[in-house]
């Protein structure tokens, strides 16, 4: 906000006490709109913003973006891949923290348990495990790698085969769920991949299984999650988004095989820096009449 501060003059829609106000104001002189994932760029702004050039978003996906609404008017959009990868795969190893239970074995501690009871229960092994990965891209690949590192066997499901990708390819969704412990969707967000962890891939993955999600809540059918969780149906979950953001379902609140996590994958000092630098330098190309450093497609 600084950087922009310095160079353009900023109307602040996300604070504006009335945005509809705001808009009417200033609407017809905006020519760009800096947004995120969570603020989102909808149609109905798009329409009220008719000099808009283009749109800079902080995050790299952009389902909650109206990216073909923007294309076809010829408004450029831009995200911030890449810079996040890593932070968003250390993210995914969730997975530690879910199998190992690290979260109620720290309360084990806190409440006095250890002293108490003794030894807590017994957890499971990371080491050995079979991790399925649902979209094996940039940040993918880069779990995969991390999975990798501590024993794991890394197999996934995609569309397509992969040149060069020596892990075991799957193109039944149900069946690499049947075979993994671990199932993990690295999807983009939207309506080709809503729901695509379905019911029934949630219980093909079974009681013995962990579901662990970094990428969006829309991917997997929650309520059917949620139940399953309750029910036994599966063994845990770690979940750094939701179906309904901020919103999380109560029941997950109650459930001790569960970590939840508020949307933080790439939120560190370092990787949100260097996504609001390329939104600012993106924003500073377009202005300048220089190439796009990150457009979408
Ligand atoms: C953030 C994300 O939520 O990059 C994405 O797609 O989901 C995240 O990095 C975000 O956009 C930060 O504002």
């Amino acid at each position: 906000m600084q950087m922009l501060e310095q160079r353009y003059h900023l109307h602040r829609l996300d604070l504006a006490a009335d945005p509809d106000a705001l808009l009417a104001a200033v609407g017809g002189r905006v020519r760009a709109v800096v947004t995120s994932h969570g603020g989102g760029f909808p149609k109905h702004l798009l329409d009220r913003l008719p000099r808009l050039e283009i749109v800079a978003s902080s995050g790299v996906g952009v389902d909650t973006l109206c990216v073909a609404d923007c294309h076809a008017r010829g408004i450029p959009v831009t995200h911030t891949p890449d810079v996040l990868t890593e932070d968003v795969a250390d993210m995914g190893l969730l997975l530690l923290a879910t199998v190992r239970r690290l979260l109620p074995a720290e309360r084990w501690v806190r409440q006095g348990l250890w002293q108490k009871r003794g030894m807590m229960p017994l957890n499971r092994s990371v080491t050995g495990k079979k991790l399925g990965i649902v979209g094996l891209g940039r940040i993918g690949k880069a779990i995969a790698r991390r999975a990798e590192a501590f024993g794991m066997a890394v197999c996934y499901y995609g569309r397509r085969r992969q040149e060069g990708v020596d892990y075991p390819w799957y193109d039944d969704l149900v069946q690499l769920a049947r075979e993994v412990d671990i199932l993990m969707p690295v999807l983009p967000g939207g309506e080709q991949t809503r729901g695509i962890i379905s019911a029934e891939v949630l219980r093909a993955l079974g009681p013995g299984g962990y579901f662990v999600n970094i990428a969006r809540g829309s991917v997997v059918d929650e309520p059917a999650l949620v139940a399953l969780l309750q029910q036994g149906g599966l063994a845990g979950a770690g979940l750094d988004v939701f179906a309904d953001e901020p919103r999380v379902p109560a029941a997950l609140l109650d459930l001790d095989n569960v970590v939840l996590q508020p949307h933080c994958a790439s939120g560190t000092e370092e990787t949100r820096g260097a996504m609001a630098q390329l939104v600012v330098d993106n924003l500073a190309a377009h202005f300048a009449g220089r190439p796009l450093l990150t457009p979408v497609g």
